[in-house]
């Protein structure tokens, strides 16, 4: 696990069951909170609600464990791996517990709806469970806790958003923020825990996410991430001016802000992204080149019992729209390996749909089954865990060759690069990202944080640009 005040990426952390430690606060009396999160970014996001919602309880955060009256921690339940890390946490927290009764320990997140008999009354874990739509009511749950109740809410909510909350920022680099755009997923891919973690999905406020992506760019921010499991089919009915906000118009509308504030976005879903949004990234410089388009799978097979609703086919056409309006944009994906009932062919289409796309980032993950989806009620987890961890080894070693090659492809090319902070190997020098995504590092001059550099690329390794500032 990574501390995530290093130089740590938005994708890694959607990726990365990691941490997060609120920096000390300015505050130094009253009662103190420390927060760890774990997931994807929608889950970071969500801790700074969270933060916000305590500050306004008069709580103050803190980095230390043993500092702390309150310990939160912000669950993922989308693979076995995620839930085991969370466990070892809680014993740890346990121990704490037992030196200092007056500790309280809660759990929130996506695994709060599933594990809550298990947390709070059998492994007698924590004192309070709340689930992702709850929060405003974790003010009275710590009330209740602190006088030695256990405190649960899980419950699922059609409306909240949190649209009316200012986060907090986290491990904030004050240059890039998550913007939650939209919560829950109505897909209900088989093999996936969110659609009950999180709940129908629900479209946020379209002014409220344009005002706190304006306060961010006042505040020195560069670059947002608009953030939802789905974001092409989010939806807004403006009633005052009697209008829809698609995705793309909401692109336009964050992108209008400043040509100076860079947007992003995810994740986007085959079957749901449209030319409409290609062509709003292509009329606005400052909406970046780059689309994670997760396949899951190359086989059609597999791809229908996964309840995707695409084929191979729709997919590589929908990659090649992409690359017809956006020539130069970054492409990347999640891919399962030895889903239920896979076969070496359906393996082998995987492999080969990764050959055709060419991705410059792929995240890749075996199939863990879990308990509730459609896959584990309808299928047998059938493909053993070495062949899986054999097809996944495969499709990593594919995914190097390709992720070398992209890199390759940009030596001599010249980006503008948002500077994120100073490089972690070396302090002489910056790092930051091009449009595409790709993480570039060149020497600091006179360089700083927020800058936007012209750097021109003179070498690569596996995940990192090498260049050179040019004034142009
Ligand atoms: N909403 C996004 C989408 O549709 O692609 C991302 C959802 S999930 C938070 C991130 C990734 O985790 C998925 O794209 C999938 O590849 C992976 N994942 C989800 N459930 C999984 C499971 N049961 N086993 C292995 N990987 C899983
Ligand atoms: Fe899960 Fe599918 Fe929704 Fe993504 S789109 S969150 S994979 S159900
Ligand atoms: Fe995200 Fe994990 Fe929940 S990936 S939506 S925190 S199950």
């Amino acid at each position: 696990m990574q501390d995530l005040r290093s130089n740590k990426t938005h994708d890694e952390m959607r990726q990365g069951e990691a941490l997060v430690y609120l920096p000390d606060s300015v505050m130094l009396s009253g009662r103190r909170f420390y927060i760890e999160s774990y997931g994807c970014a929608m889950n970071f996001a969500d801790s700074e609600v969270v933060a916000s919602i305590l500050q306004e309880e008069g709580y103050a955060s803190t980095t230390e464990t043993h500092l702390a009256d309150l310990i939160l921690i912000n669950t993922c339940s989308i693979r076995e791996k995620a839930e085991d890390r969370v466990r070892k946490r809680l014993t740890e927290f346990r121990q704490l517990k037992k030196q200092r009764p007056g500790l309280v320990v809660g759990v929130l997140g996506c695994m709060a709806e599933r594990l809550k008999a298990a947390f709070l009354v059998e492994e007698k874990l924590v004192d309070i469970v709340v689930g992702p739509d709850a929060y405003r009511s974790l003010p009275g749950l710590i009330e209740g806790a602190s006088g030695g109740q256990k405190a649960v809410n899980v419950l699922l909510s059609r409306e909240e958003t949190y649209a009316d909350i200012a986060p907090i920022r986290l491990n904030s680099n004050g240059v890039s923020a998550f913007v939650s755009i939209m919560r829950g997923c109505n897909n209900m891919c088989s093999f996936c825990v969110v659609p009950f973690t999180r709940g129908r999905e629900r479209s946020r406020d379209a002014a409220s996410i344009i005002d706190e992506c304006r306060t961010l760019f006042n505040d020195g921010y560069r670059e947002v991430t608009l953030l939802g499991q789905n974001v092409d089919s989010y939806h807004w009915i403006d009633e005052r001016q009697n209008v829809t906000v698609t995705f793309a118009h909401l692109l336009e509308k964050v992108a209008a802000v400043s040509p100076l504030l860079r947007v992003r976005f995810s994740t986007s879903h085959p079957k749901d992204i449209t030319d409409d949004v290609l062509y709003s990234m292509a009329a606005f410089k400052n909406i970046c080149n780059y689309i994670h388009l997760p396949v899951q799978s190359g086989s059609t097979r597999v791809l229908q019992m996964m309840n995707r609703t695409y084929s191979r086919e729709w997919y590589l056409a929908k990659v090649e729209r992409i690359r017809e309006i956006l020539p130069d944009c970054g492409i990347s994906t999640d891919m399962i390996a030895g889903f239920c009932t896979e076969t070496e062919a359906d393996h082998q289409d995987s492999l080969s749909l990764m050959q055709k796309c060419r991705y410059d980032l792929a995240y890749l993950y075996f199939y863990s089954e879990r308990p509730g989806t459609l896959a584990a009620r309808r299928f047998q987890d059938d493909v053993p865990l070495e062949v899986k961890k054999r097809r996944l080894q495969e499709l990593v070693n594919l995914y190097r060759e390709h992720s070398l090659l992209s890199m390759q492809r940009d030596l001599g090319k010249l980006f503008t690069v948002l500077v994120e902070g100073d490089s972690k190997k070396n302090e002489n020098e910056l790092f930051g990202r091009a449009d595409n995504n790709k993480v570039v590092v060149f020497s600091k001059e006179n360089y700083k944080k927020g800058d936007y550099v012209q750097v021109r690329i003179t070498s690569c390794t596996a995940g990192t640009l090498l260049g050179k500032a040019e004034m142009v």
